[in-house]
């Protein structure tokens, strides 16, 4: 028995009603539904619609139908068409009558607009917390290995010298930036629909504003086929989970990248490790590699459902129903996503001492010595192309910048001293650093009591 029986003469064919059913994906937020029915009855007996002791019946009752669904004993039946049509049905089983006042003012289309804000909200605060958790596992990170250095890169070739503790605060800013995002989209996200009716309201004197606020919502969609036929605030979420997993990726990247041999820089746990069914040398990173993929599923959702709505007349079209799969998918992936990568960077050990040595003298300290001449009054581009000559020496003669002598350097500018050897170690290059959120110690420590005093 379909909700609108007597209207057909025919019930709809097993196969379209398999087709069309959708309880096997809403089935998820089936206490989301139960949370918003007990604020629509609470709000028909306030605005006396329907008698305070039916709506104890029915509120009495769907705390049982919740009850019966978790522990699996109402099964999640696809000839339900939905978790909303299951509801009510077994509402009608239990108390009769009175069970069918239930949908008073109230259609599927705002409800499941409703079901799918709060369930939003519950999957926003996750995302918030988890971000959180990564963050605190990269200042961990970062204070772990407060003096470690690292090759900095761009274009992937080598270009000055960095604290790894640096880079691990790079990832706390983007976090936070992603948690801002997240926060943002709380606030359009925790408004009611619900009392949009179908499209366009009810005759009846309901009261959105009171139902809003039993559900810890801030206020109302007021426009009512804007209510039931929007889905923009699902998909900004999806887009802030996609750029969470973009985010995500690149610190798997470089892990993936570190923990190679040529790097070896990261060494992951054996139990975040995983072997080859051939060659049994091999440990590979398969966890950070399935972040970096599973970006593909995210950035898949988001593209999923803006294409769903394009176009989409108003207001509710059964094709919205394919937003759900779009919805959890990304949430749950990023969910996983973000606690996976806190639990891998836990369990990865860093080679403090893979980089000092090697980048004594390295030309990625090259800019050091451009400053150095800058210092001594010589116009920056000048000095660029000085130093542009030294590195052409240095690579003809397959040397260091410390294996070149100061007679090589003066021939080039007489501005050169022998002070200039004290510069060619990594750390004096990061220790010379003065500006503001620059790699130096000073800043890095500056940056690190800022995050841990912000992220408790
Ligand atoms: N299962 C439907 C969905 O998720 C619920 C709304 C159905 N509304 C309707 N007019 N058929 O979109």
């Amino acid at each position: 028995m379909a909700l609108w029986d007597s209207r057909f003469k025919k019930s709809l064919a097993d196969n379209a009603l398999r087709f069309s059913s959708s309880i096997n994906i809403d089935g998820k937020f089936f206490n989301e539904d139960i949370d918003g029915s007990k604020a629509h009855v609470k709000m028909l007996v306030k605005q006396k619609i329907i008698l305070a002791s039916e709506g104890k019946l029915i509120f009495k009752a769907l705390e049982e139908i919740r009850k019966e669904i978790s522990s699996g004993k109402l099964k999640l039946d696809w000839r339900k068409e939905d978790i909303h049509s299951l509801i009510e049905d077994r509402l009608v089983e239990k108390v009769g009558e009175t069970g069918k006042k239930l949908h008073t003012a109230r259609s599927r289309n705002d409800q499941v607009a409703l079901d799918e804000r709060l369930y939003m909200k519950k999957e926003i605060a996750q995302l918030t917390k988890l971000a959180r958790t990564l963050q605190k596992t990269l200042l961990k990170k970062a204070e772990q290995y407060k003096n470690t250095i690292l090759p900095g890169y761009t274009h992937l070739q080598r270009a000055q010298p960095i604290l790894f503790s640096h880079h691990m605060l790079a990832y706390v800013s983007m976090l936070e930036r992603d948690v801002e995002r997240l926060n943002d989209c709380m606030e359009r996200a925790n408004k009611s629909p619900l009392g949009a009716g179908a499209l366009s309201g009810t005759t009846l004197p309901i009261n959105r504003e009171y139902s809003s606020k039993l559900l810890g919502m801030n206020g109302i969609i007021e426009n009512s086929l804007d209510a039931v036929s929007s889905r923009d605030v699902m998909i900004e979420l999806i887009s802030i989970c996609s750029i969470v997993m973009m985010n995500l990726s690149r610190l798997s990247e470089e892990l993936v990248l570190w923990s190679s041999q040529e790097f070896s820089f990261a060494v992951f746990d054996d139990s975040f490790s995983t072997g080859s069914s051939l060659m049994p040398q091999k440990k590979n990173p398969d966890i950070a590699e399935l972040i970096r993929g599973k970006v593909g599923r995210v950035y898949g959702s988001l593209f999923g459902l803006l294409t769903v709505m394009k176009a989409l007349p108003l207001a509710y079209n059964r094709d919205m129903q394919e937003d759900k799969v779009h919805l959890f998918d990304a949430t749950d992936t990023t969910k996983d996503c973000l606690h996976l990568t806190s639990e891998l960077l836990k369990h990865t050990r860093f080679n403090k001492n893979r980089f000092e040595k090697e980048l004594d003298g390295d030309l990625l300290l090259s800019t050091d010595l451009v400053d150095y001449l800058v210092r001594k009054n010589v116009p920056f581009r000048k000095a660029h192309n000085l130093v542009g000559k030294i590195v052409a020496l240095c690579v003809d003669q397959n040397k260091k910048l410390n294996q070149l002598t100061i007679i090589d350097y003066k021939k080039i500018s007489p501005k050169f001293e022998s002070d200039i050897f004290k510069l060619f170690t990594a750390y004096a290059s990061v220790k010379n650093k003065k500006s503001q959120g620059s790699t130096s110690p000073q800043e890095v420590e500056k940056q690190l009591k800022y995050w841990k005093n912000k992220i408790k």
